[in-house]
């Protein structure tokens, strides 16, 4: 049976992975940049994420959310331990885009309405309200279009301050950095009028930290960068380091009713303890610490330069914006550098997105390779 055909595809084949390196059947060793979207938070095959999960599925992989499950308990004070994210409570899926669905179904059953106000170069996920507030119409389908929602531009507090008091909006959704769509933010004075504009209108702000979140940012969630207080923040990427995991943290003003939300994987016993293993290594490998020091060294060298017109982006979610479409470029770092990079909308930018393990004498690899590239492309160009 064939593959459905939806995913176009680098001719690489990886088989195994340790730490920031990838290797394909042949054992060439790849840099990994990119950590398969984002998600590899601990590094690949982190010996204490191997154990964890090892020791779970000889004990129990799975039961059904209809029974005590005191891992789920765990995941949700490790969660708030590390986050800091007080009182909040968890629900557990097992992607971003379910984790977004849930978020936005919650909110719409919290202020009993419907628009959701989402913004330009947004991504959110492939189900349907998600979808819907995708900024992305070719992956719109036309039973996702039924959903009411409005696309603003990032910074325009005066159409957000006109949209979110009509009154009929449940839910902004954002990313305080944005992934898929190329690394751009709004600025903290929006971000902070959006917050409060939503606490004044009976709507929920829901902070999509599905890529941003779990330190990458440099804090464990990108919106504390600012003062805000998001009424659902919904994780997954970095939260299982491969492990399909994902969740919602829920403001207690949020009343959970039996059988509102629910799941028949999210938040299994596996899917717990490798969640679990990656919050016990991103505190004890001081790994929040390690994206700061990284990024100020990896900031640095790409400063120095000349051909990356701008650095976008925080922690170890950054991007590096040449005056020229990058695709070429990424296929020459893997293929004839072995390191693999990221790609955005913004067909401009390049993807960093490591492990949060990554240290610097692999961001010097990623620098001299990227360097040699460059060469090498400009001399084809100048054939
Ligand atoms: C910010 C953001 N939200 C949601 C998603 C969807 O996550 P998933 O692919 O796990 O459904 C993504 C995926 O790239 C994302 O970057």
């Amino acid at each position: 049976m064939p593959l459905f055909n939806v995913y176009p595809l680098y001719d690489v084949t990886p088989v195994k992975a340790k730490g920031v390196y990838v290797y394909d059947e042949n054992d060439t060793e790849y840099l990994d940049l990119y950590g398969g979207h984002a998600v590899i938070s601990i590094g690949h095959a982190h010996p204490k994420y191997i154990e964890a999960i090892t020791n779970q599925v000889n004990n129990l992989g799975f039961y059904s959310n209809a029974i005590q499950n005191p891992l789920q308990v765990k995941l949700a004070d490790k969660i708030e331990e590390l986050s800091g994210c007080k009182d909040y409570e968890l629900f557990l899926c097992n992607s971003g885009a379910e984790a977004n669905e849930n978020a936005l179904k919650l909110a719409s059953f919290q202020t009993n309405k419907s628009r959701v106000i989402s913004f330009k170069n947004g991504f959110h996920g492939r189900t349907s309200a998600a979808v819907a507030a995708t900024d992305n119409a070719t992956i719109i389908a036309p039973i996702n279009a039924q959903q009411k929602v409005t696309i603003l531009d990032l910074n325009d507090i005066e159409s957000a301050k006109i949209e979110i008091e009509k009154g009929d909006v449940c839910a902004v959704i954002v990313e305080f950095i944005q992934g898929v769509g190329g690394l751009d933010e709004a600025t903290a004075n929006f971000f902070e009028q959006v917050d409060i504009l939503c606490k004044t209108n009976n709507t929920l702000f829901i902070a999509d930290e599905v890529q941003s979140g779990y330190g990458r940012s440099g804090k464990f969630f990108a919106f504390q960068h600012y003062e805000v207080t998001p009424d659902i923040i919904s994780i997954a990427k970095g939260m299982g380091n491969g492990f399909p995991i994902g969740g919602i943290l829920i403001h207690p003003n949020i009343e959970a009713k039996f059988g509102m939300l629910g799941t028949t994987f999210g938040g299994n016993h596996l899917a717990c303890a490798a969640g679990l293993s990656v919050l016990n290594v991103i505190e004890d490998e001081e790994l929040i610490d390690n994206v700061n020091t990284i990024s100020k060294h990896f900031v640095k060298i790409a400063k120095t330069i000349p051909q990356i017109k701008n650095i976008k982006g925080r922690g170890l979610m950054l991007g590096l914006e040449f005056d020229f479409e990058v695709s070429d470029l990424r296929k020459k770092l893997i293929y004839d550098y072995h390191v693999f990079t990221g790609g955005a909308k913004n067909k401009y930018v390049l993807r960093i997105l490591p492990p949060l393990n990554v240290k610097k004498e692999h961001i010097n690899l990623f620098f001299e390779a990227l360097v040699n590239a460059l060469e090498e492309l400009i001399k084809i160009q100048k054939r």
